[in-house]
């Protein structure tokens, strides 16, 4: 496994668009590790995707661990960013590098922190540390209470002037890329071009560097998830629902097993 993020950086990045999925188990990671992805992303969107909680800031620094530790044991060539969930990053120094530590020890390769105001010390000391990290901005859902909930962001001059800032502010602390979240394609390509490192979108336009989905919502096994943004790339729920269907119908008939799928 080559660790290097050289193809995060905007030249490589500029010749092929960068993909990144959500991964939160070792049964997807194994698929995941045989796909063209470029990057896993062990979301806190896990704690409402495998938890069903209705917002990621029931994520905990145990439950992201657990996960990436899983996920880890399925990947063996795929770079993995692990998010630092809900006030993980607010609380002392000491604090936020022990929950680091768990989450690289885990078998993250990188982490990824939502919002750039107060993180700037802390991203410039992770990384000197030795810790790849992903910035996020845009809808960055742990802050969904004071965003009023998940609502495009970037609509007025005033939050493009902030974005804009912050994007800066987060290259310049040693971000190695940069996730923009539900913003205006006008303001994922802005971004895009005033930054030398590369930005993933997820409902941002077609002018990032690269692209980021939820595995779930992609394969399209979330049916009242229909945000704008997002396109499912497989009707995953109903070839669910039909294998599982053939499977009972086919118990009921008795045409399963059969003797080829017996022990003599
Ligand atoms: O937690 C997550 O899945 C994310 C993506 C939406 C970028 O942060």
């Amino acid at each position: 496994m080559n660790y290097n993020f050289d193809r995060f950086s905007k030249k490589s990045a500029s010749s092929k668009k960068l993909t990144m999925v959500t991964c939160y188990d070792t049964w997807s990671a194994k698929i995941l590790d045989n796909t063209n992805v470029d990057a896993v992303l062990v979301g806190d969107s896990l704690a409402m995707v495998m938890h069903g909680f209705p917002n990621t800031l029931h994520a905990t620094v145990e439950m992201m661990a657990l996960h990436t530790a899983a996920v880890a044991r399925g990947i063996t060539k795929k770079i993995i960013v692990a998010d630092m969930p809900f006030m993980s990053t607010r609380g002392s120094l000491d604090q936020t590098i022990i929950a680091a530590q768990k989450l690289m020890t885990a078998g993250a390769h990188a982490i990824k922190i939502e919002g750039a105001d107060g993180h700037e010390k802390l991203i410039e000391h992770l990384v000197k540390s030795g810790i790849p990290v992903m910035g996020h901005l845009g809808l960055t859902p742990q802050s969904v209470f004071t965003l009023g909930g998940f609502k495009v962001q970037g609509r007025t001059d005033k939050q493009v002037e902030a974005l804009m800032k912050d994007a800066k502010t987060l290259e310049d602390a040693g971000c190695f890329s940069l996730v923009l979240e539900c913003v205006p394609n006008a303001v994922g390509r802005d971004v895009t071009n005033r930054l030398s490192i590369s930005t993933i979108g997820i409902g941002a336009g077609p002018e990032t560097s690269g692209q980021v989905l939820v595995l779930q919502d992609l394969l399209g096994l979330n049916g009242e998830f229909k945000p704008k943004f997002l396109r499912k790339f497989a009707p995953g729920e109903s070839i669910i629902n039909e294998a599982i269907n053939n499977f009972c119908s086919q118990v009921s008939t008795s045409d399963f097993p059969t003797a080829q799928e017996s022990y003599e």
